[in-house]
């Protein structure tokens, strides 16, 4: 039995970009032996820190940081409730640094320790939007002349007409407009124009960000099917999951889901009738890295592969844990990379880093990616509403973001 014990968890706050990001670290009795983690929920931070500090704190103290597996489950059913973002993210701040710290004992980068790499660098896709399509074409063509074979394109964001509607809080009103009709067209035109100028070579995607109606999503799958893409993302919400069976009965057009799942319920059906080719959930928001690495076994038995949600409200410790997976599992399929700005290398140190469309990660052991607590410091938190999360149909009605 090992000696070691946790003696302290600490949770950082810091916004190099102006998004909010959770890191935990996570202290032993070895001097100089800690890890950290990911467990940024932005848009609800002070709840996933209030949940670290005031409760698992406390039940991490003195325990042996090597039993990982142990850990993750008592922290997921100590409060008897559970499966929630607040929980889960808390728990992958946790998850993520004792991997880390399992990492730094052994002397092996993470996906050594699962296993060893499964190829050289891991293929990412890009993000190129716009408001117009001139604009979106103009983006792409930069991401092409990168070396970057995939990319997702949108126009307006997750299909907006960037018609913000901001208005004071008080008014019902409140929030951002879009025209699913509109969209639909749009997007079709825009991907015609794609094609067109960049050919068939190219990897596509597109994320529709469950913003249609589910009928008018599979009229809409059917009609992108002439595109070819590597896949199409977020096609119906989580609560309209079942319309998936639907879809297969229609379209062969490849389908990734999975950003907004926390809880097992939420994928095992999906993934065991095949009505998916790729699962991309969030890793903290399911848990961190244990129970990432259980889905992937079980994707890679049904044929599923990997597309970790990699968006840029997630720190480059994130970002790394899902580059580690994607290193290492055979099932792997793409990893999504948002790109970073200069205060976020300022803020955290052996990033992984790019060339020619492939991530790299440090060789350093565990996640191999460390916070400078004192850079961190200078970029504090900011309290925000986000207006994407309030997206609203022509005639005001609310609709899923
Ligand atoms: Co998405």
């Amino acid at each position: 039995m090992s000696q070691l014990r946790i003696t302290d968890v600490q949770t950082i706050l810091t916004a190099p970009e102006g998004v909010n990001l959770v890191v935990v670290k996570v202290y032993t009795s070895d001097a100089g032996l800690y890890g950290v983690g990911c467990a940024t929920f932005t848009q609800r931070f002070l709840a996933v820190k209030t949940v670290i500090d005031e409760y698992l704190k406390d039940l991490l103290i003195g325990r042996d940081p090597t039993h990982i597996e142990d850990i993750w489950n008592t922290l997921n059913v100590q409060s008897y409730w559970r499966n929630g973002p607040v929980l889960n993210n808390a728990m992958s701040g946790v998850d993520m640094a004792l991997w880390d710290i399992k990492g730094k004992l052994a002397n092996m980068p993470l996906c050594d320790l699962l296993g060893g790499r499964s190829r050289m660098g891991v293929a990412v896709y890009r993000h190129a939007e716009g408001t117009s399509k001139e604009e979106v074409l103009d983006n792409l063509a930069k991401f092409v002349e990168q070396g970057y074979k995939y990319v997702r394109c949108q126009m307006g964001g997750y299909g907006l007409e960037g018609q913000e509607i901001w208005s004071p809080k008080d008014s019902f009103q409140h929030g951002i407009y879009y025209d699913p009709a509109k969209y639909m067209r749009s997007t079709i035109d825009l991907f015609q124009s794609v094609r067109e100028k960049f050919g068939y070579e190219l990897q596509l995607i597109h994320d529709v960000h469950e913003r249609l109606a589910p009928s008018d999503a599979i009229n809409f799958a059917k009609e992108m099917e002439q595109f070819k893409l590597f896949y199409l993302e977020d096609l119906f919400s989580p609560e309209q999951s079942r319309w998936f069976e639907n879809l297969r009965q229609h379209s062969s057009i490849p389908i990734a889901m999975g950003e907004l799942f926390n809880n097992p319920n939420e994928w095992i059906d999906l993934i065991t009738n095949r009505y998916i080719d790729f699962i991309r959930v969030h890793l903290s928001q399911i848990g961190g890295i244990t129970p990432s690495k259980k889905l992937a076994t079980l994707s890679s038995v049904f044929g599923v592969r990997t597309a970790w949600h990699g968006p840029p409200d997630l720190t480059p410790i994130g970002h790394a844990a899902n580059i580690h997976l994607s290193m290492h599992f055979n099932n792997f399929g793409i990893q999504e990379f948002s790109g970073w700005q200069d205060p976020i290398y300022e803020v955290f140190t052996d990033c992984p880093y790019i060339e020619n469309g492939y991530i790299y990660l440090s060789d350093k052991p565990g996640l191999g990616v460390d916070i400078d607590e004192e850079k961190a410091k200078k970029y504090p938190y900011v309290y925000r509403q986000r207006p994407w999360t309030q997206s609203r149909m022509p005639d005001g009605t609310m609709w899923t973001p």
